[in-house]
């Protein structure tokens, strides 16, 4: 698929075409990723973050904000409660926080791969290849990092603390993989000032990349960003601007799944804080073969708001919600770790290499 005819389908809005669309990447995601679906038990461990990205809630310039940090032992028990739930994977989230205590972490990562032996990810944010190192060797298996846009001005717009652009980005990206993570990235859908076509380079960005992983959502405005503030300053006509809407979310992740067909793509929070009822059921369907579901202990929730109305329900009552959606649109809680397909493919080539 090209970049022309990735643009005709982010554009397309006949419903019969659409269904087309979304029953290719169906089918697509039958034949290489198969039925199962990956629960990850999503753990946000602090909402402290020392950049000021215009678009999230917890950007340092929010003052308004109480900030949180878990404990070891906070970390480690939502760990065991994954594991107790049967998910293969713990995913550790955080705001890029240069005040974090990186032995710290390392020792959560250790005492997590001690007692429960699960796959661990990281999402917190841009670090130097040596500190990369370290939590690799206390155990952490993949990272998580958005590059959020491939529109480079865009990307600088959205981030005044970068002086590199995105390139920066996909230079983290790429020292993630040379040291052996699993990868995954990903942008928002409908930013203010995202067009069709900076879009459509993102899905091909994706490609380029080559990622283990794929995690994308709709923009949800949060009221004390800068964006939040005033939108309307940084909206396209509405011919250009992609909207941040339900419909855009599935086709986006129909052609990452078309694109991409071996990566892991998570029907994300973000979509159903859209469309609580059923969005993972659509998402499901149209490409997505993982959930992330959000393990945080209550107390914290609210606090890491990246944007407005995201959902929240107690893990226990979500978790038995989740499970009985998945087995009456005939699919299966994945079993094992649920490494990407693609990671097993190039290291086993590695290995022959
Ligand atoms: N709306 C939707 N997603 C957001 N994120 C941050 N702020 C928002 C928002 N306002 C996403 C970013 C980030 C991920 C952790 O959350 O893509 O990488």
């Amino acid at each position: 698929m090209n970049r022309c005819q990735i643009i005709t389908w982010l554009k397309q809005n006949d419903p019969i075409e659409i269904e087309k669309l979304e029953k290719w990447a169906d089918d697509v995601r039958k034949q290489n990723v198969g039925e199962q679906i990956h629960l990850r038990g999503l753990v946000e461990f602090s909402n402290n973050c020392s950049r000021r990205c215009i678009y999230c809630g917890i950007n340092a310039a929010n003052i308004a904000l109480q900030r949180y940090q878990m404990s070891r032992d906070e970390i480690v028990e939502c760990a065991k409660t994954a594991c107790d739930l049967g998910y293969g994977t713990v995913v550790l989230q955080s705001g890029e926080n240069r005040k974090l205590d990186i032995n710290f972490l390392a020792d959560a990562i250790k005492e997590i791969k001690k007692t429960t032996g699960l796959a661990v990810t990281l999402s917190v944010g841009e670090w130097d290849r040596d500190i990369y190192k370290l939590w690799q060797q206390a155990g952490a298996d993949r990272f998580l990092l958005r590059f959020e846009t491939s529109n480079d001005e865009l990307y600088r717009r959205l981030h005044p603390d970068s002086s590199k652009g995105v390139e920066e980005r996909y230079e983290h990206l790429k020292m993630l993989k040379e040291l052996g993570y699993e990868v995954g990235s990903g942008v928002m859908i409908g930013l203010p000032g995202q067009s069709y076509e900076s879009l459509a380079d993102d899905l091909l960005k994706f490609r380029q990349l080559d990622l283990d992983m794929i995690g994308t959502g709709p923009y949800i405005k949060h009221e004390n960003t800068e964006i939040g503030r005033n939108i309307k300053k940084f909206l396209l006509d509405e011919e250009n601007q992609v909207p941040a809407s339900e419909g855009m979310t599935y086709k986006v992740f129909a052609l990452a799944r078309i694109l991409c067909p071996k990566a892991n793509i998570p029907a994300t929070t973000a979509l159903a804080t859209l469309n609580p009822e059923n969005g993972y059921e659509k998402a499901l369907e149209c490409g997505c073969n993982v959930i992330m579901p959000n393990i945080t202990p209550m107390k914290y929730r609210q606090f890491y708001n990246l944007y407005q109305g995201k959902t929240c329900s107690e893990h226990l009552d979500f978790d038995m919600a989740i499970k009985k959606r998945i087995e009456k649109i005939s699919r299966m809680p994945g079993v094992g770790k649920g490494a990407s397909l693609r990671f097993l493919e190039r290291t086993e080539s590695e290995a022959i290499l």
